[in-house]
Order: structure tokens, then sequence, then C-alpha cells
């Protein structure tokens, strides 16, 4: 069957436009078949843009060859259609153009459709998997273009907020060298040089401070950034930042110009008031009280340290913790003893085991008794300390994890505590809890490699009090860092950065690094930094993870137009692939089998 053409035709409306104010006006709307009901002598086409739906209708004053062509088309036939805009008989006030329909008198088929494999609806249940494979059409249903289009608007609002304020966008390399810091890069192997490779850019950190050394004053770019890290619901191995660095700064520059970037951002896309300026949280504050270096604050459930009300107690659980190095915490989730079954904290226990840590002790006190793992251990006046602790009261559930490693316990309670208040319900929907946690340790442990890894990276700057200690004790000089948390999620995160060249070095050895792998891996960046350099810092949020959290979306692929799965493939494309014996030959590359 031959499509019909445009010919003749131009659109003058989006189908979701029409209102009654354009009733007796002759439209052309172009779309997709949402629907078609043929009702004999009347015919209703349901047609659908990314704006939304019209109805198409055709009755007994249509030609008799007009109806039954539209009686004809199916779901996801592509259509043009001119007609009158009329009052709708049965009004759908769900609709935005409930009120309204289109008397069509000329019917384009552009293009016929296939049954799709899954119905295209606003939302839906359809498994995952089904729709990545055919993402071309989970494309199409209402919540994706929602979302996409979102996404679209925060790029816009942001490139429009740091151009008024003098930030300069700038392209960088996506082919660049590889430096093993941090998450593992992806490599591209270079023809032209046999055995060498290229690395996809992790973020681009390294260039733009060097804009900032070369007189740029202060940059911008939405930018591709790559890591070969392992999947969770809010990472990608291909993933958008919203990348910016200013010179002449201290950490109060970049705060008040982020936080007036969120506060736009959040009026312009949402509609919502973001109160300013930002909470901050020191970073041991925000471990010791939520157990989550990105706490979610809009609800309570924090942490007590129960070192004190334990100290030389004989439970072997807890003295063990405690004897050990480690620590006893709790979370005293108040009234909970009515919801929390016994079954319920039992499954509590999974989550914290998930964590390693070795169980969950509990007291349940509820109107008629009191249940407890643990209070049979302790003498009166240690469990009257816990309790007074955690401020129990009839009704509440304490739970208490306790560990050799305080690690163990803060981030094993962490996570019970986000699981609680999901129990428990105790997060208001629509609410967004903006914050900063600064005061970031420089390095941590690394108990594999058996040394010291930048927390951030290598080229963040120590807090100038704590950089005697650089050499002496590492682990506890400070970083000029800062994360942006929004609802327990890091949507962003920066440093004021190295500037001067002999602590840059400083900084490499102390990750472990001899002169020569520094010169071999940063030699540029050490050579410019010796051509003069302003302070500079600068910060770059999470573009996927921020938009997933303004749609209230709860997976980053939802946001992403053509996201990769757990595994990084990509179900649509069926790829990564094997590639033929000749272009591996031209690469010199061999496949080990
Ligand atoms: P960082 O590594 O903290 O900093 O990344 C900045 C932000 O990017 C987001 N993000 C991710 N989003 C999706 N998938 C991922 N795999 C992923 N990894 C990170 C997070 C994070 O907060 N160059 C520095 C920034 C700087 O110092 O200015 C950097 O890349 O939201």
């Amino acid at each position: 069957m031959q499509n019909d053409t445009m010919q003749g035709l131009s659109r003058t409306h989006y189908c979701g436009d029409l209102r009654e104010s354009d009733i007796g006006r002759e439209v052309t709307v172009c779309g997709f078949v949402q629907k078609n009901r043929d009702k004999g002598a009347l015919v209703f086409v349901d047609l659908r843009d990314r704006t939304g739906v019209v109805q198409l209708m055709f009755d007994d004053n249509t030609p008799p060859e007009l109806r039954k062509k539209a009686a004809g088309v199916r779901a996801e036939y592509v259509l043009m259609a001119r007609g009158k805009l009329r009052e709708r008989a049965a009004k759908n006030p769900e609709l935005p153009t409930g009120s309204v329909e289109v008397f069509v008198e000329d019917l384009r088929i552009l293009s016929r459709a296939a049954t799709p494999p899954f119905e295209i609806t606003d939302k839906t249940n359809v498994n995952e998997e089904l729709r990545l494979r055919h993402r071309f059409l989970d494309l199409r249903r209402g919540e994706m273009q929602q979302n996409i289009m979102l996404r679209h608007r925060v790029a816009k609002v942001a490139r429009d907020f740091f151009d008024r304020n003098g930030f300069i966008e700038v392209e960088t390399p996506m082919l660049i060298k590889s430096t093993p810091e941090g998450a593992r890069d992806y490599l591209v192997p270079s023809r032209v040089h046999p055995g060498q490779f290229y690395a996809l850019p992790q973020s681009p950190q390294i260039f733009k401070q060097l804009l900032m050394l070369s007189g740029y004053d202060r940059y911008m770019q939405i930018a591709k950034c790559f890591r070969d890290e392992d999947l969770r619901a809010d990472r990608q191995p291909e993933f958008t930042q919203i990348d910016l660095e200013m010179s002449f700064v201290t950490e109060e520059d970049v705060y008040a110009i982020n936080e007036a970037f969120i506060a736009e951002l959040f009026d312009k896309v949402l509609g919502v008031t973001v109160p300013r300026p930002f909470k901050r949280l020191p970073y041991h504050e925000a471990m010791s009280r939520y157990g989550s270096d990105k706490p979610d604050t809009r609800f309570g459930l924090e942490l007590t340290d129960l070192g004190d009300a334990l100290k030389g107690c004989e439970f072997k659980v807890f003295a063990g913790a405690l004897e050990g190095g480690g620590s006893v915490r709790g979370i005293n989730a108040k009234g909970a003893a009515a919801i929390l079954s016994r079954k319920e904290i039992d499954k509590l226990t999974e989550v914290v085991k998930t964590y390693k840590a070795g169980g969950l002790a509990f007291t349940r006190w509820t109107d008629e008794a009191e249940s407890s793992s643990y209070e049979k251990f302790l003498s009166d006046n240690e469990k009257a300390a816990v309790r007074a602790s955690l401020g129990a009261q009839q009704g509440d559930v304490l739970l208490i994890v306790a560990d050799q490693s305080d690690d163990t316990v803060l981030t094993a309670l962490g996570a019970l505590r986000l699981e609680l208040a999901q129990r428990l319900d105790l997060i208001k929907p629509n609410t967004y809890d903006l914050l900063w946690v600064v005061d970031f340790p420089l390095l941590e442990h690394d108990e594999e490699g058996g040394r010291y890894i930048a927390k951030h990276h290598p080229f963040t700057s120590p807090k100038l009090e704590d950089v005697d200690r650089l050499e002496s004790d590492p682990g506890s000089v400070r970083a000029r860092a800062y994360d942006m948390v929004l609802n327990g999620s890091e949507i962003g995160g920066g440093s004021i950065r190295i500037s001067d060249p002999q602590l840059q070095q400083r900084m490499f050895a102390a990750l472990g690094m001899d002169e020569q792998t520094q010169r071999e891996r940063f030699g540029f960046l050490l050579d410019a930094f010796e051509y003069g350099v302003p302070p500079h810092g600068g910060l770059a949020f999470g573009l996927d993870r921020l938009v997933m959290l303004l749609c209230g979306s709860s997976s980053i692929r939802d946001v992403i137009a053509f996201p990769k799965v757990q595994n990084a493939s990509d179900l649509m494309a069926e790829c990564p692939t094997p590639v033929g014996q000749k272009e591996l030959d031209e690469l010199g590359l061999s496949v080990k089998k």
C-alpha cells in the first residue's frame, strides 16, 4: 500500500496545544495514532505528538471513503490531518484538549506501523528489558518524553545561567591520555601508533584547570564523561556533567554561585523556591549523625553512639566491638513498635548484613510487653543508660549495630536509616533537601593496594592548616572539597585545587607516585604549573542524577535517551560487539581467547 505525502499541507498546531479558544479554526496536525474507535457512523482517532493527544473525528457528514480510511488506521500509524476545530459533544475533563476535536477533511497516512511489542502509554509496567530493546518506541511514551524534555530544560537553564554569570563554554577533548587514578578508563586503540591507547575522559578535570591557567577565568561545559565502573541505579558508564571552574575564588564563591544556579533551576523547572544559604555539614558529622557522606536529612532517625553507655559492659557482642577499636551505635525508631513486627526486624537484619554488619540487636517496646535481643545481657545501669542515650519510650523500637570497624557500623546504620524511612513512610513527597557536605578527608587508605588514594581526586587542595601533616599523618589531612547533596544523592562535587607545583608533587607523592611516574602521567600539568597559575576551584554536577531527582524518577536510565544496562551493554543496538580481524590487524591488536 502506497503511503500518502504531505504535499499541500503543513502543520499549523501541535496536538496538545489545541484549546476551546481555537474552535472554528482550520487546523493541520500530525503525529502517531494512539488509538481509533470505529462506531460505524462515527470514527474517532486519538492523534499523539510530543505535546499531547487530540481527538480527530469523522461522522456521517464525512465522505464515506475518508471515513473508511480513518477506520482502517492502526496504533502508531503516522498521520497528518487537516480539518476544522469543533467543540466536542462528550467532553473529557482529564485531557487539556478534552473539549475540542478536529473534524477532518483531509487525512494522510504518511507511514504505516507494525503492531508494537508493547502499548505506547504514559505510564507502563512493561518490563524494562523489552522497553530498552525497543527504546525508540519507549521514547514515544509521554512519561519518557516529559523526562527528556525536562532534561533539555535543565541543560538550557544551566547554559543561560552560567553564560549570564560570565562563564565561557569550552569543549575539551574526548581522546585523552590515560591516567589510571580513580575509576577504570575506557581505552581507545590508536591505529597510527600501534600498541598505544587514548582514554575517554572520566571528567574534563585537568583541561578545565589548564583553561584557568590559560586565563579564561570562568569555564563551563556540558560534558560527556566515561567511567568503567560497576553500575548502580544512579550510575552509567557514560554520563553527563555540568562542569565548571573559576579563577581567583575560595569555597564561599563556589558555594554562592552554585546555590544561585540550583535556586534558579528549581524555580524555572519545578516552580519551587529553595531556601538559601544551603546547610553545611562537616563530613565527620554527616557520618556520625546519619551514617552517610550524602545524608538525606528530610527525616530524623539519627544515629547515637552508645560507647559511653556501654563502657565496661560484659555482653560479648558489644564489648568485643568496643575493645576491638570499633563502636556500638543505635537508632531509635520512635513509635515504630506497632509497625515493626519481629518479622520486619528480621528483614532489617538482612539489610545491615548486606553492609557487612554481623547482626542487628533490638528492643521492641510495645504497649503490652517488651522484647529485646540484648537487654538480658546488660546490667540494669547499662540498660538504663542505653535507653536514656536513645531517648527510648514505650512504643519505640531500638536498633543497634556493633562491630570492630566503626565504618561498618556507620554504613550499616546509614543504610538501615534509609530503609526505615521507607518502611515508616517518613519522607514527604515533593520535598527537597539540599545541603553541602564539607571538610572531607583528603585521602583514604586503600587496604587492598596498601596505600592512600585521593578521596576526591589528586588535584584537590588540602586545607592550608593541615598541609604540614601530609607526610607525617596523611589520614588526618582535610580537603578543600565539597559535595552538594539533594535528598540523599550526591548531585555534585568539587574542590579548591592545588595551584602550586611543589604542593602538587607532594600530593602525588602522598598517593605513592614516585617522581618518574609523576612525570610520565602528569608531566604536562606540572610543566604548565611553572608558568603562572591563578588560584582556582570548581565543581561538576551530575546532570543525569540531577534530572532524575527533578523528575522524581528512581532510575538514571529513565532520563537518558539511550542508556546502558547493568552489564554496560546497549540492548537496542546490541553493543559492544566483536570486530573483524581486519580492524584488529590495523590496530595491531589481538584478542586473548
Ligand atoms: P565527581 O567524580 O564527584 O567529580 O563527579 C561529579 C558528579 O558527577 C556525577 N557522577 C555520575 N553520574 C552518573 N554516573 C556516574 N558513573 C557518575 N559518576 C559521577 C555525580 C557526581 O557528584 N572532576 C570532578 C569535579 C570537580 O572536582 O570539579 C568530578 O568528576 O553526581
